[in-house]
């Protein structure tokens, strides 16, 4: 395995890198920006080989280590993973690859915020195909509240729509209704999950949508905040901070594929106007090992 740790000397000025497999990840970006108004970031999507979550866990780990170690190249402070499905597969490698620098995941914060909202320890997660097969949200929310009844459920077809930047209509309501109404049977609203925890980071864009197709009574809820405010205090506790007022809060935006599509989608996500030329496309693949020469 490649080390990087000789080359780790913190800055509070360094920028903070923050990946995801395309722009899902900008609903983080969002939240860390509120949150930490004088950082700057380097966000990288992959969109050239999104999606991450119908993936095999190895593939996920190789494409996420590729994606952080370009951000380690620039420089970065820290690392954000703000993907679920790399969060859930990966956390372990790029911890273990970049340390020391602090590399945090939207897993655990997703679940935490989980279980300070349910009222009645009955909590259903909407992640990816390989986040639900993993089980990692299942056994963090357990491991917090070991009483929880937890439904886990893969959403594929929500990342498409969200990719589409189509997040409500009767399309998008009726794939709701296809993959959720099961677990909230009208009629047996006593034992419902009280709780939807969106463990996936395209999903946030359909909170309003999913809360009228839902109803009341349910709290709809993502590790966004929650992983702000983990990095918060992270920054904090290793003096990495940048200094307030100091009048940053530049985001360089990263992507594999589609400058176009990245802004014009990624727009919705971060909640603010993007171009095309706001977004460097790069490309993460090694370079090839070099061939033996020939006689
Ligand atoms: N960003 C991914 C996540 O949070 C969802 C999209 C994908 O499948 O790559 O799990």
């Amino acid at each position: 395995m490649q080390t990087t740790a000789t080359t780790y000397s913190p800055r509070p000025d360094a920028p903070i890198g923050v990946f995801d497999s395309g722009v899902g990840g900008l609903t983080v970006l969002r939240a860390l920006l509120e949150r930490l108004p004088d950082e700057d970031f380097v966000y990288l999507g992959d969109t050239a080989r999104l999606p991450y979550g119908t993936k095999s866990p190895s593939s996920i780990r190789q494409y996420s280590l590729q994606a952080a170690r370009r951000l380690h190249e620039r420089g970065v402070k820290c690392l954000v993973v703000a993907c679920n499905t790399a969060s859930a597969a990966a956390l372990d490698v790029l911890t273990a690859e970049f340390a020391p620098v602090p590399v945090l995941g939207v897993l655990e914060p997703g679940a935490a915020a989980a279980c300070r909202a349910t009222r009645n320890d009955r909590i259903a997660v909407l992640a990816t195909e390989s986040t639900v097969r993993g089980g990692a949200y299942q056994a963090a929310i357990v491991r917090r509240l070991p009483q929880a009844v937890v439904s886990a459920r893969a959403c594929p077809l929500f990342v498409a729509l969200a990719e589409e930047a189509w997040t409500d209509g009767p399309v998008v309501e009726g794939v709701m209704h296809r993959y959720l109404d099961d677990l909230f049977v009208a009629g047996a609203e006593a034992t419902h999950p009280d709780t939807l925890l969106l463990g996936c980071t395209h999903f946030p864009v359909f909170a309003s949508t999913l809360a009228r197709v839902l109803g009341p009574g349910i709290a709809i809820v993502d590790s966004a905040a929650t992983t702000a405010g983990s990095l918060a205090e992270v920054l904090e506790a290793r003096g990495l901070c940048r200094a307030p007022g100091a009048g940053h809060g530049r985001v360089t935006l990263l992507a594999t594929d589609g400058a176009e599509r990245f802004a014009r989608v990624g727009a919705v996500f971060l909640g603010r106007p993007l171009a095309p030329a706001d977004v460097e496309i790069v490309d993460l693949a090694p370079a090839p090992a070099a061939t033996a020469a020939s006689t």
